[in-house]
This record gives C-alpha cells, structure tokens and sequence, in this order.
C-alpha cells in the first residue's frame, strides 16, 4: 500500500518557519508509522527527525500528533490510519513545546513541572518490619497511574495549556495522584503547595482531553478530581 505522509519539519538553524514536506512511502499490512518514518530517514531524507527508541509504546518517546490526534508512532498501524482516515498521513510534533527540530520537541519544563509534584515515595516513619508492607487492594488504588510513560500526549492535548502555559499539566498531576494514593506515602501535605496553586489542579476544567489522547489509557481527569477531593476534604 502506499501512502503519503506530510510532515511538518522546521531545522531553526536554517528556517525562520515551518513548512510541510511530503513523502510517498510504500508500507505493508502491519507496518507502524514508526517503521513508515524509519523508511523515510533511511531511504528517502536523512535529515528528517524525530524521537524513538523502544519501538513497543514503552519508553514513551515517539508521541507525536497524527491527523491532528496524540499518538505514539510506534503502536500506530499505517492500516489502521489509512483505512479509516485515508492514505494522506498529516504528522506535527506535540503542542505546547518548543520545536528543537522537526518532531523533535524540547520536554525540559514538562520535567520540571514533573518534579515539583515530588514524584516519589516520602515517608520518614520507621520501618516495622522489613519493608512497608502493602494490602493488594490498597496496591490497586494507584494502579491506573503507574501505567504513565511520560509520552507528553496529555500535555500535548490540554486545551487548558493553549492559554495558561504555567499549568503543570496533566502528567505532573498524574504522578502526584500515583504517590498521593499510595498507601505507604506521607508527602501529600508537601505536595499540597504545589497541586492547590493556580497553577496546580484547579486549572483543570475537565475537558477530558487528555484522558482521549493517553495512549495507556489513564482516567487522568479522574485522578485530577481524585486530588481536588482530597484537597478539600484536607481543608475541612
Ligand atoms: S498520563 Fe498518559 S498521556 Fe500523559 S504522559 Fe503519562 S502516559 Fe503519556
Ligand atoms: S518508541 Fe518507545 S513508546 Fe514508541
């Protein structure tokens, strides 16, 4: 099957803007886009760039806007695109970022925003036992947000960041709901300064959009909600 994809690249060592480059590239039955880009950067232009490394919709590096829609290159089938949506492929990289190349964005401050949740298990209580033990129902509880990849799809899809470019964004908020409701964490009143800020969670409006582009299917606004709750229930 051939296909047409139409990239949006932009190099700012030389160009003052973007522009979109087409690529007619022939794909089989279960080739993902990734392995359509590969082509292209092997074969076809050198210069092309974007992300990748696992291959398997693991390392959360090959998110990138597909027909207008976050996706990971990697578990995105050409089939499945081009039955649906046809054989022209729009690619862009993620919005909300700065373009370092192509499709390659600049995630510096999506991991700043990240680390200000402080997205690890605090608690300073002595250990009784050998370990902190933990019930497999209190474990499910923070279950759904463990499966993030740090992809940025979410950021990415936020109509909230299209305007207020200091919301720490989904992802962040996701991480703080992972430790947040684990059972053997203390470090919800020092994550409390950061989620119930301006900038923090009542920035959510509950679009739903990041939980449409979640590419492990996270209920992040769930989780958002989860935290407000809970923010509440603290000031009561
Ligand atoms: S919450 Fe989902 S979309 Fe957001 S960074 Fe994690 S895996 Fe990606
Ligand atoms: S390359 Fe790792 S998630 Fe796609």
């Amino acid at each position: 099957m051939k296909v047409k994809l139409k990239i949006k690249r932009f190099n700012p060592e030389k160009e003052r803007g973007s522009f979109i480059q087409e690529y007619e590239v022939d794909v089989s039955p279960d080739d993902r886009l990734l392995d359509a880009l590969v082509h292209v950067k092997q074969y076809i232009d050198g210069s092309l760039v974007f992300r990748k490394s696992c291959a398997h919709g693991i390392c959360g590096s090959d998110a990138m806007r597909i027909n207008g829609k976050e996706r990971l290159a990697c578990k995105t089938l050409v089939q499945d695109v081009a039955e649906i949506e046809g054989t022209v492929v729009e690619i862009e990289p993620l919005s909300h970022f700065t373009v370092q190349r192509d499709l390659a964005v600049d995630q510096a401050g999506f991991f700043e925003n990240y680390k200000t949740v402080k997205p690890f298990l605090i608690n300073d209580e002595p250990v009784k036992e050998k370990e902190r033990i933990q019930s497999p129902e209190d474990r499910k509880k923070f279950d759904d947000a463990t499966n993030c990849i740090l992809c940025s799809s979410c950021y990415s899809a936020c109509p909230i960041l299209d305007n207020k470019t200091d919301f720490l964004g989904p992802a962040a908020l996701t991480q703080a709901a992972r430790f947040n409701d684990d059972s053997r964490d203390r470090g919800f009143k020092d994550r409390l300064p950061v989620l119930d800020s301006e900038n923090g969670v009542w920035s959510c409006e509950n679009h739903f959009e990041c939980t449409k582009a979640c590419p492990r299917n996270i209920k992040i606004t769930k989780l958002i909600n989860q935290t407000k709750r809970r923010i509440e229930e603290d000031k009561d």
